[in-house]
């Protein structure tokens, strides 16, 4: 049996298809008014394979003169990142365990040879929240490890309708998208994978 680092949860097929379709009607809105750009790595400027763009307050970005970082806006139009839908505000309630809402939901989209070398979700500034990872379209080869680069990695494959969580001890642990597996899911309209996670950035007030 496939074991999962600890604070690492695989649910298989959350969604079902009816609540996929509406969710990528959803997500084609948010790219309407915050197209896909692509990104480029800190300092060699070298772009990534994934297209991206964010919605909610804030929004997940990088560029080679700033590096990684949240803002408000987006880096090529300068509009404010259009409202988190609120399919993905009762996801994020159903599954967080977490009485604040998200800030951020990145969105990523994979063609069908893009992929993420393993990384860390790290510049937040809040890791008591997890990280909820939603993924439609194409199937990928996940990889999950430990917190320290060069630790033990195990691989699943992700469908559309599935949902990751990090949380608790496996909120930073190493991880990324090795390949996608194009044809196998007829949910968009194009070959490909998007990739949603919704984060907790900034340390909530307290309101008592
Ligand atoms: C990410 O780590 O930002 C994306 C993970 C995924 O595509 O499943
Ligand atoms: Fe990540």
């Amino acid at each position: 049996m496939l074991v999962l680092p600890k604070g690492v949860k695989h649910i298989p097929q959350f969604l079902d298809i009816n609540e996929q379709r509406a969710l990528v009607e959803d997500i084609r809105d948010v790219v309407r008014a915050a197209p896909l750009y692509v990104p480029v790595m800190p300092k060699t400027g070298k772009p990534m394979s994934v297209l991206m763009t964010n919605c909610g307050t804030l929004g997940w970005v990088t560029d080679k003169e700033r590096g990684y970082r949240y803002q408000g806006n987006h880096p090529v139009t300068g509009q404010p990142w259009p409202a988190m839908p609120e399919s993905l505000l009762r996801i994020w309630n159903e599954v967080a365990g977490y009485r604040y809402p998200p800030e951020a939901c990145l969105v990523n989209f994979y063609e069908p040879t893009a992929k993420m070398g393993l990384h860390q979700d790290r510049d937040e500034e809040d890791f008591d929240a997890p990280v909820v990872s939603i993924s439609l379209g194409d199937s990928c080869l996940f990889r999950i490890g430990e917190r320290t680069r060069g630790g033990r990695t195990v691989s699943l494959r992700l469908e559309s309708g599935d949902v990751v969580i990090l949380g608790g001890e496996g909120r930073v642990c190493y991880h990324g998208v090795d390949r996608i597996y194009p044809d196998t899911s007829p949910l968009l309209k194009k070959p490909g994978r998007i990739n949603l996670t919704l984060r907790r950035v900034t340390i909530p007030a307290e309101t008592g």
